[in-house]
């Protein structure tokens, strides 16, 4: 389990694009079965009030780990929606929901062999498991970091911290869910973003990625983990003839329907 603060204003710097791919899920949702919605790992609430939007009549839940990030969802959403705190690891629902949403949360959690059966348990018959993860190993963002954390200062220093959960292959997860669904579609979408420049990388990647590891050091060191991973994105993304720079990542879309 990865406990850290996350700081819902780095993480909203870049709300437009880290929406997109949610949006892009909630397209494909058909809701067809009575009950409620969860949102899993539902971070500042912003998609927890898209999806209360699209479903205006259903009781909408968000949940997640972070006080700082359910209390920018408390304060910012107006919507009727419950907000609960609790690790997805140990989330228990109260009844089987219509719709049980994650976008960009599970592969903050370990054990995604036991974790999507138990998912799909908690869905009712008809309804959705909805799921987007972005596939962060083969990523150059995390490419750029594992050469930061190659470098001797931060070898020693941040020795033994992990930040994502690995990730399964499609036909993994397809296997997984199959002996308790009905339908399932899964895809992949390669996003290239345009960023405003190489240190804009660094701001995205800190309000996600580099978050286990900045927990651990103090101020002074986190700048210089900054400063050292924007010298490695500095090369690994080069600026386009206008200055700008593509941040490409791929991302998973698992949408299964339980039997
Ligand atoms: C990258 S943010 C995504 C937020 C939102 N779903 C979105 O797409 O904008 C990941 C969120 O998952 C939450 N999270 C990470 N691990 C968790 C866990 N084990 N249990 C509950 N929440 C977790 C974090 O607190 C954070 O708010």
């Amino acid at each position: 389990m990865v406990k850290m603060s996350w700081n819902p204003a780095a993480y909203l710097e870049f709300a437009a694009y880290r929406a997109r791919p949610a949006e892009d899920l909630i397209a494909r949702l058909d809701v067809k079965v009575p009950g409620g919605i969860v949102d899993l790992g539902c971070g500042p609430g912003n998609l927890t009030a898209k999806l209360k939007q699209r479903w205006p009549s259903r009781a909408v839940t968000g949940f997640d780990a972070s006080p700082e990030m359910l209390a920018k969802a408390r304060a910012s959403v107006a919507a009727d929606i419950t907000w609960q705190q609790g690790y997805i690891a140990a989330w228990l629902p109260g009844a089987q929901a219509a719709l049980v949403f994650a976008n960009a949360a599970l592969h903050w959690v370990p054990d995604h062999a036991g974790l999507f059966p138990r998912l799909m348990h908690a869905v009712a018959p008809g309804g959705l498991l909805a799921v987007q993860m972005p596939m962060t190993g083969e990523a150059l963002y995390h490419q750029c970091l594992q050469r930061v954390l190659d470098a001797p200062r931060w070898r020693t220093r941040l020795q033994g911290v992990h930040s994502h959960a690995p990730r399964l292959a499609a036909a993994v997860y397809y296997d997984l869910l199959a002996p308790l669904a009905s339908a399932m579609d899964i895809w992949e979408t390669h996003y290239h973003h345009v960023l405003a420049s190489r240190a804009a990388v660094t701001a995205w990647v800190a309000g996600t990625a580099l978050l286990p590891y900045t927990e651990m050091l103090n101020d002074a060191e986190t700048q210089d983990f900054f400063a050292d991973y924007t010298s490695v994105a500095t090369t690994a993304f080069p600026p386009r003839t206008d200055g700008k720079v593509l941040f490409n990542m791929k991302r998973i879309f698992i949408l299964a329907e339980r039997a």
